[in-house]
This record gives structure tokens, sequence and C-alpha cells, in this order.
């Protein structure tokens, strides 16, 4: 299972004083510093999502970290057009689309694949002709499975979201939920990813689900990094994730 690590929050931090001035000599923290340190502690991948509202991750980011990542980078993005236009000019190895509602304040719920098979279709062939794998953060439902399968995307990712929330008998079922999923998805020939919420105790549950290749995960990786830097806690995450 490999661990790309969402560092959405790293640039929250940053914004939350510095969005008026990014270029003042002072401003910290660094996103290409965090990536960075990601990597160095053996992730797979740097997750970012440019959002519409630039509330975190900022167009300079893109760019900044597209030249500094020596792993892969994968772009969360809404399907819109003028964010469509970046990720087909910065090459990110995949891009992962996401819904996206200005009001939430973090994503939330999957992407309605089956509902918007017509909107989808363009984006998903216009990214693969560039040569970007793309995966559909999606609910785990047969119908959203289905829908990935006929867009051709290569990948989904498992909304952890509900499994995350729920306790006792709930959570097992969620668990459940997505065990199906991911057998499905196996099935159809898709890879299998997942994120959202997952954090150092519920991954123990997660490692349950089968054929998954990838997690994203994000703010507990940040909120643990607090204490032990960025470094150690997606160090202690990789061994979690391999059950150590
Ligand atoms: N995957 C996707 C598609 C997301 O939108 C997010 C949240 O930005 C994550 C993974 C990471 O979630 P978390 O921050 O809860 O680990």
């Amino acid at each position: 299972m490999h661990l790309g690590v969402n560092i959405d929050h790293v640039a929250t931090l940053r914004q939350a004083r510095y969005a008026f001035s990014l270029d003042a000599p002072n401003c910290e923290p660094d996103l290409v510093a965090a990536a960075s340190a990601c990597e160095r502690a053996g992730a797979h991948g740097i997750t970012i999502h440019l959002r519409a509202d630039r509330r975190h991750i900022q167009d300079r980011d893109v760019e900044r970290l597209r030249a500094s990542i020596n792993t892969k980078l994968n772009l969360e993005m809404g399907n819109t057009p003028a964010i469509l236009d970046i990720a087909l000019r910065i090459l990110p190895e995949e891009v992962c689309l996401v819904p996206e509602n200005r009001a939430e304040i973090t994503t939330e719920g999957g992407l309605d694949a089956a509902g918007q098979i017509k909107g989808l279709t363009p984006t998903v062939s216009r990214l693969q002709k560039a040569g970007i794998r793309v995966s559909l953060f999606i609910e785990p439902e047969p119908a959203q499975l289905a829908a990935a399968r006929q867009l051709g995307a290569e990948m989904v990712e498992l909304h952890t979201g509900a499994f995350a929330n729920a306790l006792g008998k709930a959570r097992d079922r969620e668990v459940e939920r997505l065990v199906t999923a991911a057998t499905q998805a196996h099935t159809l020939g898709i890879q299998v990813n997942a994120g959202h919420g997952i954090n150092y105790q519920n991954i123990a549950l997660i490692r349950k689900i089968p054929h998954l290749a990838e997690l994203n995960i994000g703010h507990s990786i940040v909120s643990r990094a607090l204490f032990v830097g960025l470094e150690r806690a997606t160090a202690e995450m990789l061994a979690a994730m391999a059950g150590d």
C-alpha cells in the first residue's frame, strides 16, 4: 500500500498569516520543504488540491511542487475549465477529480460520477491524452464504480469519510461497504485508492480492505507533525499502514 501525503493543511497554515504577502521573505511554512520531508520519510507521492477559491494551495505552489517533487504529484481538482487548463499545463502524474462546493470546510461526499458522465467524459479523455492517470473520488457504491469503468478512469479513490465518522456497528457496515466496493473495482480492473479521515487509529481497519494500492492522508499526518515533525509523522503512518 502506497502513501500520498496531502499537504493542503501546510498551505492552510501559511495562508492564515501570509495570504496577502506570499512574497514576504519570512513567509512560512514552505510547501516545497514540507513535500521533501514527506518524501525523505518514504511517502510515495504528494497530493494537493487546487481549489477554485484558492483557500490553501496557490497556483505558484503547484508550479514549485511540480518542479521539486521526486516521487509523484497527485493533483485533486474540480471539473472546471480553468483548473483543467492548469492541470494540462503543469502535467501532474495523476489527477483526482473531486466535487467542490464553496461552502464546505473540506471535500464532502464523493463525486457523482454516475450523474455526471457527460460532463466528465471530455475531461477524463483530455487528461489521459496528456499522459495523466485519472482517479475519481467516489462513494463506495456500485453505480459510481460502474460509472468509473464507463469513463475509463485508471483509478478510483474510495471516500472513507463516512467510515471515519462512524462508530460501533455503523462503522462495521462502512468497512463492509468499502470491502465490497474495493472488490468490485478490482474486478473491473480499476486501481483502488482510498482517502479522507484516515488516521493512526482507524488505519488498522483500513488494512482489512482488499486490493488497496494507495491511501491519501492529510489531516492526521499534518496534525501529528506539530508534535513530532512531518518526517516522523509520515514515517509513523507508513509503519502503521504496514501493520508495524
Ligand atoms: N483525498 C481526497 C480526495 C480529499 O479531498 C482529501 C481531503 O482534502 C483527502 C484525501 C485527505 O483527507 P484527510 O485530510 O482527512 O486525510
